[in-house]
């Protein structure tokens, strides 16, 4: 059967139950970009860059004033830690549920904060854009909901936070790229994995030279979290459920990727050329659905239905020679891991499974001693900084506190941003990209230059704090 077929097939059965968008049904316009042959087509399209967002510090602000779109369990534990940053005010919260808005508001954790609610219909979200009074718009809806929001925000003057990915098809990621160069808006993925502790050793290590040419790094997203998929109270209307129905390929790219890519200088002296991707077959997903619909008929409509593969693998060429392999796995039984492997030329790195080891040469890992020396000489000085504070507040083990802090400081030292649009586009494009190259026997397919050549020019982000590093905390 050909690719066109298929698609067509797919999307027009998909759409009958109402699947896209991942709650609402779209459009003919908008439905024809989830056809296959269109994120080969769309891959393949050039742009203009108008104004370079790599490097730019917006105009620098005393006070953050944030607005939070979509605040279940993500949206809320980031109101959280929102609220013990200086300099922080939050002036608004949205959620099409209202009870889960005042929830939100709830866990505001210091004084000052005007937090008007915004509950009114799948469109009120709009309204906290258009305010006068918020500077960042900090997203954690569904996926599909990301980029219309983020680009919408932007639109309308605001810096833009967005969850992973930040969108989900090759032409949103170039809307993102585009109306972030034409508003100088930044628009900021929170791959909080970038924050994680041994993922900035690597990265400082992997700067100095420790590893020699990197030849290679892995990164993944195993987690096993499907029966989550048909637990109502999860998530909002089942919507990753409905996202493993509609898409077949690495579908959550960027915690595996967000690190690595900042390794190997993705978007700063280097760039992703292609990939090839590869699913096994769907061996947990159709029987856990067909299970759960003899007790609960809101199933039934999955039963026929055909689901993203076990796993997912997939490859990447980069532009200086050295490969990236990334994994998606989040419905078989296996323990946890993002492997965050970096093998060079003189030493190499792998954090799963825990405890993370580092080896040089041919010789076997270092012992804890050795360990130990080499992270207190080697820890960035962000962590140097906020580590142990963000241990105690939590989130991810601390990550999710480091990212937020980071966002804020720089948004009030005029600093550049460390995971800016060409980082958020290059990494969410992975999962339309593996999708196509999935259903097409692993066939190649180029990875667009979100940078439009400024990859060539653009300097690594800053993370020994060499400017910036002066936004406090409130103490518990
Ligand atoms: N970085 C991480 O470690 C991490 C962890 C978990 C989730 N996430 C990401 O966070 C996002 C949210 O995931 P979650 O688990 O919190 O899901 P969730 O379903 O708990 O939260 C999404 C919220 O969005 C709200 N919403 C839906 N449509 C809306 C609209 N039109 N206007 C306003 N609100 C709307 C829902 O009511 C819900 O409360 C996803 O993108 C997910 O990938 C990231």
């Amino acid at each position: 059967m050909s690719t066109d077929r298929r698609s067509f097939l797919k999307i027009s059965g998909l759409a009958g139950l109402g699947f896209l968008s991942g709650c609402k049904q779209k459009s003919g316009a908008q439905q024809k970009k989830y056809a296959l042959p269109e994120i080969k087509k769309q891959a393949a399209e050039k742009h203009q860059s108008v104004f370079n967002m790599s490097g730019y510090g917006a105009p620098k602000m005393e006070e953050v004033r944030i607005g939070f779109v979509g605040v279940g369990n993500r949206g809320s534990a980031a109101v959280e830690r929102m609220s013990r940053i200086e300099g922080v005010a939050i002036q608004g919260i949205c959620d099409v549920r209202p009870e889960i808005a005042e929830k939100a508001k709830k866990r505001i954790t210091s004084e000052g904060h005007e937090a008007k609610l915004y509950s009114d219909g799948e469109e009120a979200w709009k309204n906290l854009c258009d305010r006068e009074d918020v500077d960042l718009i900090y997203i954690a809806t569904h996926w599909a909901k990301h980029a219309e929001m983020a680009v919408y925000a932007m639109e309308h003057g605001k810096h833009v936070a967005v969850e992973v990915p930040a969108a989900t098809t090759v032409e949103d990621c170039w809307r993102l790229v585009t109306t972030s160069e034409e508003t100088k808006k930044h628009c900021v993925i929170l791959e909080n994995c970038c924050y994680d502790f041994f993922e900035l050793l690597t990265l400082n290590l992997a700067r100095q030279g420790f590893f020699g040419d990197i030849v290679h790094c892995e990164g993944a997203y195993l987690h096993p979290i499907m029966d989550s998929f048909f637990e109502e109270d999860k998530r909002y209307d089942f919507w990753r459920l409905k996202e493993n129905a509609l898409h077949n390929g690495n579908l959550y790219p960027t915690h595996g990727l967000g690190p690595v890519a900042q390794i190997l200088k993705i978007n700063r002296g280097n760039r992703m050329e292609y990939l090839s991707s590869m699913s096994s077959k769907d061996f947990s997903l159709k029987p856990k659905a067909e299970e759960v619909a003899k007790e609960d008929a809101r199933f039934k409509k999955y039963l026929g239905q055909s689901f993203r593969g076990n796993i997912n693998v997939t490859n990447i060429m980069l532009e200086n020679g050295s490969t990236v392999m990334l994994q998606h796995d989040v419905s078989s039984p296996r323990p946890y891991s993002r492997l965050h492997i970096v093998s060079g030329t003189k030493a190499y790195a792998q954090k799963y499974p825990l405890p993370a080891k580092i080896a040089i040469g041919e010789e076997d890992f270092l012992k804890e001693e050795a360990m130990k020396q080499l992270e207190e000489e080697n820890t960035p000085a962000i962590i140097k900084k906020i580590g142990e504070l963000a241990r105690q507040v939590g989130g991810h083990g601390g990550m999710d506190f480091m990212m937020d802090w980071r966002l804020i400081d720089c948004l009030r030292n005029g600093l550049p941003v460390d995971m800016d649009v060409y980082d958020a586009a290059a990494w969410s494009v992975i999962t339309p990209l593996s999708e196509w190259s999935v259903a097409n026997k692993a066939q190649p397919i180029e990875v667009p230059d979100f940078t439009m050549g400024r990859w060539k020019e653009n300097k690594e982000h800053d993370i020994n704090l060499e400017h910036g590093g002066s936004t406090r905390v409130h103490q518990a």
